[in-house]
């Protein structure tokens, strides 16, 4: 299974995807975790607490000069070698193995520079040759999924929360993932602490398939505080988590 999480800045993407990660580690399944956001925070969210050897990959100079054999000529591959980046470059936790990818460059008028075609190709490698299952955790947007990549991932994942901003977010990516023919879209709602937080996000989201309602609970920060994974702390939370996982697999 491939997942990708995306959603406005704070609505609890990476606590979804440290929750699932973790959740379906513990059902014996070999998941490769990435962090896709430039401002890295997976390794927390999954309890990890000594991030010291931990390397974007994206700050891997020597590597990506490498790979892509970019030199003075200003060419480079636009295939490079990745296969073994992931085992080389992540750290692991339980069944779970974290890899972050650090930021995509922006350049002016299209530019692809090494960098980008490294992070390009090692995407494409996880989304479409891994056997493990792969869960991203991406910014708000969908900028890592490249045309071809993209119709390989089987939902991408779209955390709401009880608020405009969220909601118009949401339309947005929606958008852009059909763009690139990635029609799969789902919705995780995060922070619902009343039934109207659930019937204004039904009522505003109804041409989206919502498979999980997530409660604001007070623990997750406490959890977030300590260093622990919020799927730690059990309740309601933790319930959710889990039918949201049987969802997943039932959609599929
Ligand atoms: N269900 C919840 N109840 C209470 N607090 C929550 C819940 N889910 C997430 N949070 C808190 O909200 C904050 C943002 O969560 P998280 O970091 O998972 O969001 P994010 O979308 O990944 O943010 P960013 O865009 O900064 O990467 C964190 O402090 C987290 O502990
Ligand atoms: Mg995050």
């Amino acid at each position: 299974m491939k997942i990708a999480i995306t959603g406005k800045g704070g609505v609890g993407k990476t606590t979804l995807v440290a929750s699932l990660a973790l959740l379906y580690s513990r059902q014996g399944y070999k998941v490769l975790a990435i962090d896709a956001d430039p401002d890295a925070n997976l390794a927390s969210g999954l309890g990890i607490a000594d991030t010291s050897s931990i390397r974007a990959v994206s700050e891997l100079k020597d590597l990506i000069l490498e790979r892509t054999k970019a030199g003075p000529s200003g060419f480079f591959k636009l295939n490079p070698r990745v296969d073994d980046i992931p085992e080389r470059f992540s750290i692991r936790k339980e069944n779970i193995r974290l890899m972050v990818l650090g930021g995509i460059k922006k350049g002016g008028g299209g530019c692809i520079c090494p960098e980008n075609a490294l992070l390009k190709a090692l995407v494409q490698h996880l989304i479409v040759y891994r056997k493990e299952w792969v869960i991203l955790d991406m910014e708000a947007g969908i900028e890592h999924l490249g045309r071809g990549t993209a119709q390989s991932v089987d939902y991408l994942i779209i955390v709401v929360e009880p608020g405009k901003r969220s909601i118009e977010t949401a339309y947005r990516i929606r958008k852009l993932a059909g763009d690139l023919n990635l029609n799969k879209v789902l919705v995780v709602a995060n922070k619902i602490r009343t039934p109207r937080d659930k019937e204004l996000l039904q009522s505003a989201l109804h041409e989206f398939r919502i498979v999980g309602w997530l409660p604001y609970d007070d623990q997750v920060i406490e959890a977030e505080q300590e260093n622990k994974p919020a799927y730690e702390i059990g309740g309601p939370f933790q319930d959710e988590i889990e039918e949201i996982s049987k969802a997943l697999l039932n959609v599929l």
